[in-house]
């Protein structure tokens, strides 16, 4: 599980840390910097799947011209604070903590490189480029190679097959161009204890997911054993199959439609298109009258891919929906919250999720207000900061006072953002 992103020179944020928990909130006014957290947690995603940082950065595109990654948004000239050489990004996960730093060669092109990273577990420190804070050295004099310094590691710690005497450091020499993360998972001369570490922060990393849910797309039929939803809601209908073989799951899925819609959902029906093989996605109401998704309402497709995507066969370990609330009447957002509660407190999956939505705020529980933060400039300040709400003075008295709905819809949020500035200590809670 992530527990904290800390952003520096990440587009519009300085130095600021979000808190992240099962279930995290992100509240803000518009171009505050929200969707700049996601472009941040997309980032580290990347570095998940394996690519370059010109792939993580400005794109992924496959044989067919294809994307299969699209850039961060505002891409290769937007993703540094302005008038900064370099951002990083620090995860924190369990025992673990990433730190990357990336910059911008202007003797090749103004390419992306890494300028510092660092792998840490617990207090031990895998692999850095700058040891005792030194600066990261780059081999034979050009910016071709970074050198990392390995851990040292002692006899007894060297349990895979390399003879190594005594206490050992090791440098070994990466590209600059991709995170050194996933290098040395095949680097030869990597203990395979060390190893082990980077997969763990890789298996964070990979297993994440950013729906922005499309209408069209999810009302497609699918190919049945197509069991991954994808970003835009893609597969909807086989997702949905494969979680209804389970009688049990269907029996979830279809209590927590039936809530959401006034017309009685008595289950799904699958039936496939003899021609193409695809799949289409049929309500049955209780009338037996049938509708398919071609006719299904746009709120309730949503809803159903969120509840996919979250009850779903091989539940990824974080989710990212921007407006979480969406197209969804307020009577029915305290549904989806209570299935996002519910969900991520059992500790499979973890949901982010920034919103505009002040009923949604009005009934988040207690664990979900610690993680809830609000995002906001000062005084028209270039950067931004980000604070966990209940840090706000007061904010405990007043949501038990007036709800947390009203305080974000009144402004308070923001205005009480401006109290806690200057003041990094502990006094502010
Ligand atoms: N490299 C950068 N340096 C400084 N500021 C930047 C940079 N890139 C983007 N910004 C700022 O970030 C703002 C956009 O932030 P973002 O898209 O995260 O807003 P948001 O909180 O998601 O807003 P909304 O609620 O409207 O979606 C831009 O208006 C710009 O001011
Ligand atoms: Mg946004």
């Amino acid at each position: 599980m992530i527990t904290s992103l800390r952003l520096v020179n990440f587009k519009n944020f300085a130095d600021e840390t979000l808190r992240v928990g099962p279930f995290t909130v992100i509240v803000g006014a518009n171009a505050s910097g929200k969707s700049n957290i996601r472009d941040a947690f997309r980032f580290l995603h990347g570095i998940g799947r394996g690519y370059t940082l010109a792939e993580i950065i400005g794109g992924q595109y496959g044989g067919g011209g294809q994307s299969e990654w699209a850039e961060i948004r505002g891409a290769m000239k937007e993703i540094i604070r302005f008038g900064q050489p370099a951002f990083s990004l620090q995860v924190k996960m369990e025992n673990l903590a990433y730190t990357i730093e990336v910059g911008r060669n202007e003797a090749r092109n103004g390419a992306f490189q890494v300028t510092r990273e660092t792998l840490e577990a617990g207090s031990r420190t895998i692999y850095t480029s700058h040891p005792g804070e030194g600066d990261p050295v780059y081999a034979q004099g050009d910016d071709t190679r970074l050198v990392l310094h390995m851990e040292k590691i002692s006899l007894q710690r060297a349990y895979d097959r390399q003879f190594v005497q005594g206490n050992y450091a090791r440098r070994i020499m990466v590209r600059p161009d991709q995170p050194a993360l996933t290098q040395i998972r095949e680097h030869r001369r990597v203990l395979r204890a060390h190893k082990e570490y980077a997969e763990q922060a890789i298996k964070v990393l990979a297993n994440m997911r950013f729906l922005d849910l499309d209408l069209n797309r999810m009302r497609r039929a699918s190919f049945s054993g197509q069991i991954a939803l994808g970003d835009g809601g893609e597969n909807l209908p086989t997702v949905l199959q494969a979680i209804c073989a389970d009688p049990q799951r269907e029996k979830i899925l279809t209590e927590w439609l039936r809530e959401l819609t006034p017309m009685d959902v008595r289950g799904f029906e699958f039936p496939t298109d003899s021609l193409s093989g695809r799949v289409q996605l049929v309500l049955r109401e209780a009338n037996d009258r049938q509708v398919s998704a071609y006719a299904a309402s746009d709120g309730t497709l949503r809803f159903l891919a969120m509840l996919a995507a979250l009850l779903g066969p091989n539940p990824h370990r974080l989710y990212m929906f921007e407006e979480i609330d969406n197209g969804i009447h307020p009577a029915r957002v305290q549904l989806l919250i209570d299935l996002i509660e519910g969900q991520t407190a059992k500790g499979a999956s973890q949901v982010v999720t920034t919103t505009h939505s002040p009923d949604l705020l009005t009934i988040i529980n207690d664990d979900t207000f610690e993680n809830t933060s609000v995002v906001g400039r000062l005084d028209d300040a270039d950067e931004a900061i980000i604070r966990p709400v209940a840090e706000l003075p007061k904010a405990g008295a007043l949501r038990k006072s007036q709800g947390l709905g009203r305080l974000l819809a009144g402004g308070w949020m923001e205005d009480a953002l401006a109290f806690t500035e200057g003041d990094n200590d502990e006094e502010g809670k």
